[in-house]
């Protein structure tokens, strides 16, 4: 059997650095023709990306994917109104029913990246629905398409015409596909595996992130962007409303495959992949995501790198024991 690794259980090794100023570090990240100052994409769920959060992400540097739990008239109207300041705008889309014609309307709405959004992507529809959008799209847009685990599907999603992958199944902090079905691969591990491929497709690690150590970790192991669902929930650009609660203000989260995500964009439940939960209101999402920013820099001074392209060339990883890991968080005892 396999050993596969989780963020908690590596750690980098510092390196000399000449770096005299984190100002010297950049962070940018390319997808497709597009330079992203910072590398963070939204997660297409119905609690994480509308288009306040595709504005106030695009803003910062990063990308928003619109989620697909809508009719085609209501996402349209999301990505027209996500227009601002040479922001690039994706939206995602399924592989069943309208997901041909949905696609054209986002583009002619103006998104610009349609991502392939579904659960398990190493699948004979994703390859059909890649081969369809490709030949009805114009060659501009980007397709994002997963989620996968393992090198053969990244290779395969690549071959079938994605330009971008996510990479990563059952990690997420909304997720029970592993108690549900037994399957799925701790994120940095499959981000280390599908790094080792020869295709030139961007590698986007995607669940199980929670902080930006994770973040420098998922990079330094290969990937170009990482893509974020919890770490942004709560903010003020999330869909719903702040709840009151005795504990203080919170926000809903929740998986798409959660029984209450399925029963409200389905109206029935079939194989429950995913919880639904309420986070702690966090204000405005620029604030995180500046904070987020400065950790992924900082982490890339202590590997001595300039940019993502270097850490991933320097990165020496080190596995860490129980110990280390209890080690490797704030511990100190109330005396
Ligand atoms: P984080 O950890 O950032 O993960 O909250 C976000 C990612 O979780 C995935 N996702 C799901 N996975 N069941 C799953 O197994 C679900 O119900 C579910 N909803 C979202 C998705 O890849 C997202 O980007």
């Amino acid at each position: 059997m396999n050993e596969a690794f989780s963020f908690e259980d590596v750690l980098i090794e510092p390196q000399y650095s000449d770096i005299e100023s984190r100002s010297e570090i950049s962070i940018s990240s390319r997808l497709g023709d597009s330079v992203f100052r910072l590398p963070i994409i939204s997660a297409p769920m119905d609690t994480v990306t509308e288009s306040a959060m595709v504005r106030a992400i695009g803003e910062c540097g990063g990308l928003g994917i619109i989620h697909r739990y809508n009719s085609i008239d209501h996402q349209v109207e999301l990505v027209a109104s996500s227009a601002g300041l040479g922001i690039k705008r994706g939206a995602a889309v399924g592989v069943n029913g309208d997901f041909l014609e949905r696609a054209q309307a986002l583009v002619a709405a103006g998104a610009r990246i349609i991502c392939v959004d579904v659960a398990h992507g190493h699948h004979i529809k994703v390859k059909r629905a890649l081969g369809e959008l490709k030949s009805v799209l114009p060659s501009t847009v980007h397709l994002m398409a997963g989620n996968v685990a393992t090198l053969d599907a990244f290779n395969d999603l690549s071959d079938w015409g994605a330009d971008s992958i996510r990479v990563g199944i059952g990690s997420g902090a909304v997720c029970s596909t592993r108690v549900q079905t037994g399957h799925g691969m701790p994120t940095l591990q499959s981000v280390a595996n599908c790094a080792r491929s020869d295709r030139d497709a961007v590698l986007i690690a995607d669940g199980g992130i929670r902080t930006s150590g994770d973040m420098v970790k998922a990079l330094a192991a290969g990937a170009d962007f990482v893509m974020l669902g919890s770490l942004l929930a709560g903010t003020d650009e999330t869909p719903g409303d702040v709840i009151d609660t005795i504990e203080g203000p919170k926000k809903a989260y929740r998986g798409m495959a959660s029984k209450e995500a399925q029963s409200d964009w389905r109206g029935s439940v079939s194989s429950i992949e995913g919880v639904a939960h309420v986070v702690p209101y966090r204000g405005p999402v620029s604030e995180v995501l500046n904070e987020m920013a400065v950790g992924i820099r900082s982490g890339l001074s202590y590997s001595g790198a300039r940019s993502i392209q270097e850490l991933q060339a320097r990165a020496r990883f080190i596995r860490q024991t129980g110990a280390g890991a209890v080690e490797s968080a704030p511990h100190i005892k109330a005396r």
